[in-house]
């Protein structure tokens, strides 16, 4: 019998067992020189908590609001491309898993199972991310597909204006589905679950694009139009139009900066996520934790800062609530458990979460997330603005 999963590590190991290589890859790196990917999870290491004994631990809940929304704990799984190839209609395994558990779960633009295959395998809202195309036809086209398909929130990611160099993506050869190299045949016949999975779906490749945007009909000349579609003009006003069709919850997501903070809140979003895509954009910019309080400091009272990067347990939860997120994202830790287990191992791996955040708030003398303020963490160890 294989060892119980009892860390976000555990699946991380175990999907790369599991997933083929060029996709595994496309998860577990970041750009460049990768050095603000690792930033996200060591700046994390270098807070320390206070413990407290003797407080009464009993009754504790890690229930919040994300938005309005009521939530299991402050935890939203964040948009992932190419999420269904980490493991067949993955999109609708992690949807579901994510309703199950009763967190959120956003929708990539650029996911493998179309929003309309989300919404008719799922019954809560999911929350649909945008990114800006130069096909404005084809942008309002899926905001109304996401309204039509009942999104209670659309997220509009605002950092990948153009797309940050990763190495291993360029050197795989990354597409959906894998071209039949010799390569990665070889890679393939290891991999005999991942297989399985594919051969038993129609859903391989990008289903909010394909047969929906002009232009594109087949798989080789989706790379040319996504490569073009990038819309490198993406300013403010864009946002403004964008906030205008869409009409509800805006949530603005992959700002590092406080001036840019202060444009987000100005344009009346409900939510900004503090981001820095996860290590994959800008590498040399600050972690996302590190970030975090100065945003929070000048726009915290006027629209609810989220934060997202580097969470690989329930403690950096704690630690991002603890300097001012009221909510957070994790991308990278469901999609381990995505490619180690289907739907179980995104479950499993809230529950890990889960788990990590409420026991530690224990230890730290809490028995609610509302409780949680920066006094729970060692002064001097932890950024400030
Ligand atoms: C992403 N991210 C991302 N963000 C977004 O807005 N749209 C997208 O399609 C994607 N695609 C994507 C693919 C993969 C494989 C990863 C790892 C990330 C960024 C994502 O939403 C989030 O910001 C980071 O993943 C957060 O960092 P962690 O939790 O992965 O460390």
């Amino acid at each position: 019998m294989s060892a119980p999963i009892t860390c976000i590590e555990d699946l991380r190991v175990l999907a790369k067992k599991r997933v083929p290589r060029m996709f595994y890859d496309y998860a577990d790196s970041g750009s460049w020189t990768e050095s603000t990917y690792r930033a996200n999870e060591s700046d994390f290491h270098s807070i320390l908590l206070r413990q407290r004994v003797a407080v009464n631990m009993e009754g504790r809940s890690t229930r919040t609001t994300m938005i309005g929304e009521d939530v299991a704990m402050p935890v939203a799984l964040a948009p992932t491309g190419l999420t269904g190839m980490q493991h067949a209609d993955g999109e609708i395994l992690a949807a579901r898993a994510a309703e199950k558990f009763g967190v959120p779960f956003t929708l990539s633009t650029m996911s493998i199972c179309s929003i309309e295959d989300v919404a008719a395998h799922t019954t809560r809202p999911f929350w649909f991310q945008l990114y800006v195309m130069r096909d404005r036809d084809f942008i309002e086209r899926l905001i109304d597909r996401a309204k039509a398909a009942g999104c209670s929130a659309l997220m509009l990611t605002l950092d990948l204006q153009i797309l940050g160099q990763r190495h291993k993506d360029i050197k795989n050869g990354l597409s959906a589905p894998p071209k039949p190299t010799l390569r990665n045949l070889v890679n393939l016949a290891t991999k005999p679950r991942w297989c399985l999975g594919m051969l038993g779906t129609r859903r391989r490749t990008f289903g909010n694009i394909v047969g929906h945007a002009k232009g594109v009909g087949d798989l080789s000349s989706l790379s040319s139009w996504t490569a073009e579609q990038f819309d490198p003009r993406l300013n403010w006003g864009d946002v403004e139009w964008i906030k205008k069709r869409w009409g509800g919850k805006l949530i603005l997501k992959g700002i590092l900066d406080v001036e840019d903070a202060r444009l987000a809140a100005d344009s009346g979003a409900d939510a900004l996520v503090v981001s820095n895509h996860g290590g994959r954009q800008l590498d040399g910019a600050p972690s996302s934790i590190r970030a975090l309080p100065e945003i929070v400091q000048a726009v915290g009272s006027r629209i609810e800062v989220w934060m997202d990067g580097g969470i690989r347990s329930g403690q950096d939860v704690l630690k991002a609530v603890a300097l001012g997120a009221r909510g957070t994202l994790i991308g990278r830790p469901f999609l381990y458990g995505l490619g180690a287990m289907g739907e179980a191992g995104v479950t499993r791996c809230l529950e890990i979460i889960q788990r990590e955040l409420d026991l530690t708030m224990a230890f730290c003398g809490r028995t609610r997330i509302e409780q949680v303020d920066r006094s729970i963490l060692l002064p001097g160890t932890y950024p400030t603005p």
